[in-house]
């Protein structure tokens, strides 16, 4: 199985992008961190990131039950049944990962419909939050014998 690593919209902009929610990490850098701890645990990894909505959900239905799929799903957090419903469709193991605390902000960030159909959330570690899906993302693949 593969770890994937997909991020949605405007986190391509990671670095110039409200530093003081997002930090000051670019998501390549992000991506070389995860691909770094891929890597070392001789485990497959890739990193993507899309502004479209459909891209994602073509990107959720093509993975496979072996994989593991960590998410950032930037604003389709709190608006996107499509993404939540492609994730129940596929039954591929999800950590959603975000780089701000999205209960300590806006009322409108701290619901995820995403969250339901998810493992669980890391939220509000900034980039190590992605690091953390990933130790998880191996043990989980580990026992699983994936
Ligand atoms: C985010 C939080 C979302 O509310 C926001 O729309 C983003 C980034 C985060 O990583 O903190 O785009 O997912």
């Amino acid at each position: 199985g593969m770890i994937w690593v997909f991020n949605g919209p405007n986190l391509n902009l990671l670095g110039l992008r409200e530093p003081e929610h997002y930090g000051s990490h670019t998501l390549a850098e992000i991506h070389q961190e995860i691909l770094k701890i891929a890597n070392e645990a001789k485990i497959n990894a890739e990193c993507k990131q899309t502004n479209h909505e459909g891209v994602l959900i073509d990107w959720i239905q093509g993975l496979s039950s072996e994989d593991f799929l960590i998410l950032n799903p930037g604003a389709w957090t709190h608006t996107s049944y499509a993404i939540r419903d492609a994730i129940s469709a596929v039954k591929v193991p999800v950590v959603e990962v975000h780089l701000s605390n999205i209960h300590a902000r806006e009322a409108f960030r701290a619901n995820s419909v995403i969250a339901p159909v998810c493992i669980g959330q890391i939220s509000g570690l900034g980039a190590e939050g992605y690091s953390l899906a990933m130790h998880y993302a191996i043990s989980y693949q580990k026992t699983q014998g994936k």
